[in-house]
């Protein structure tokens, strides 16, 4: 294997044969204060196979250089591939390789539109729309333009059930909506935004959409074109790819349009004391040294996901989920938040009179990994009238033997808790 050959993914001759596919996954084999680990926490990271973990130890093994800058042999199988890393995602999500911005994540991806597209543009009287449900990663961003504008943010408001008011949202989208801010899944109650519709009536009336697709990648075959919006940003570590990876895709024309939003090395052709030429995008946005050793990590974690199928992931997910929903359900004194007719595996939950962090921690030590808070959902918790949730989320990675213990384990905390 070279540089330009990211680490093959393993070949699963029979993909439905989901116990050899979660032995792919070094840390899923551990065990959490005595107990076997069940990882119920994909939705906040994923775990890593093999393969992307062997990809970043041989990138720095064998060829680790800076890019873009050295014309060694090193530096140009780095550079091969950082860049490969571009085309495969561009590939995996079916864009343009030069309409993809690689940056750290979802947070650094909007605050990127927030800071280049959107403060050079609004103005006094113009709306920004945001969903209710969004993570805060798609609200401060845009309370910072709208402070610094004059601004304004409209909320498009959800149903009981956890779904977008639809009605409400078209509503919504007066001639003064500039910007229309919304997730192609909800972290916290799974709920699968229609964006395609959602995204052709936003343009039929000239609002720019920005999608955050950080709970969509990594569980769903996702068409970039097919949806049609402006701005999409989503994060690699969801992905089973290393930490601060991840990307913007944005229409080409708003990249051209956009001014830098951080500058240094990297994103210039020329610079001078009297000026400076910046890069055409999209390295005009990629300042600096770049996560090279996280991208050739989430290359191989795109080439794993596509061997296994993006299809069979969601449906092994679905089923995993209807396991999980009809078990919480059979519980008394359960209340599950989310209840959309398409949902991802992400199951956010209370039980009558106990503490979501009380539930967490001696559910952690049944080994049992469900995260408890407020989900960077501040706003979607209000709604509800509740502080906080436990929240299980799933990967394809994980069993139906996980669910039982996992019940089991919710039945012993429960007697604790009185
Ligand atoms: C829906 C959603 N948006 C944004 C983010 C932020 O992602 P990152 O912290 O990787 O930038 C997350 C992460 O939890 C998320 O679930």
């Amino acid at each position: 294997m070279n540089a330009s050959t990211p680490a093959p993914a393993p070949p699963h001759e029979a993909p439905a044969d989901w116990a050899r596919v979660r032995a792919d996954f070094p840390l899923l084999q551990r065990a959490v204060h005595g107990k076997p680990l069940v990882y119920f926490d994909s939705a906040n990271t994923a775990q890593k196979p093999a393969a992307v973990i062997e990809a970043v130890d041989d990138y720095y093994r064998r060829f680790n250089a800076n890019v873009s800058r050295a014309v060694h042999q090193l530096g140009a199988e780095a550079t091969e591939a950082y860049e490969g890393a571009r085309k495969r995602l561009a590939r995996f999500l079916n864009v343009r390789a030069d309409e993809l911005v690689l940056c750290s994540g979802t947070t650094f991806a909007i605050n990127l539109v927030a800071y280049s597209w959107a403060l050079p543009r609004l103005t006094a009287g113009d709306i920004i729309l945001v969903s209710r449900m969004e993570h805060h990663a798609n609200i401060v961003p845009w309370q910072l333009v709208a402070q610094r504008t004059g601004a304004t943010i409209r909320v498009a408001e959800i149903h009981e059930d956890g779904t977008l008011d639809r009605e409400a949202l078209d509503r919504a989208m007066t001639p003064d909506v500039k910007l229309l801010a919304v997730a192609h899944v909800s972290n916290l109650l799974g709920t699968v935004n229609p964006v395609r519709e959602i995204c052709r009536e936003a343009r039929r009336r000239g609002i720019v959409t920005v999608v955050d697709g950080s709970q969509a990648v990594p569980h769903r075959p996702v068409d970039l074109q097919a949806i049609g919006c402006d701005f999409y940003a989503f994060t690699g570590h969801k992905v089973c790819g290393p930490t601060g990876t991840g990307a913007l895709w944005a229409r080409r024309e708003h990249l051209e349009a956009m001014p830098p939003f951080l500058g240094g090395g990297e994103m210039i052709k020329e610079v001078s004391f009297d000026g400076t030429v910046f890069n055409d995008p999209p390295h005009r946005f990629e300042a600096g040294t770049p996560n090279i050793a996280g991208f050739v990590g989430l290359t191989a974690a795109i080439d794993y996901l596509d061997t296994l199928g993006m299809a069979r992931i969601e449906a092994r997910e679905t089923e995993l989920l209807t396991h999980l929903t009809e078990a919480l359900d059979a519980e008394p004194g359960v209340r599950i938040f989310g209840r959309a007719p398409e949902k991802a595996a992400v199951v956010s939950f209370l039980v009558e009179g106990a503490h979501a962090h009380d539930l967490a921690t001696l559910l952690d030590l049944e080994g049992v990994a469900v995260r408890s808070g407020q989900h960077c959902a501040h706003p979607l918790l209000q709604f509800y009238g509740v502080a906080a949730t436990c929240r299980a989320s799933l990967a394809f990675y994980n069993t139906h033997d996980e669910i039982e213990t996992f019940i089991a384990a919710l039945r012993k905390v429960r007697t604790l808790l009185g």
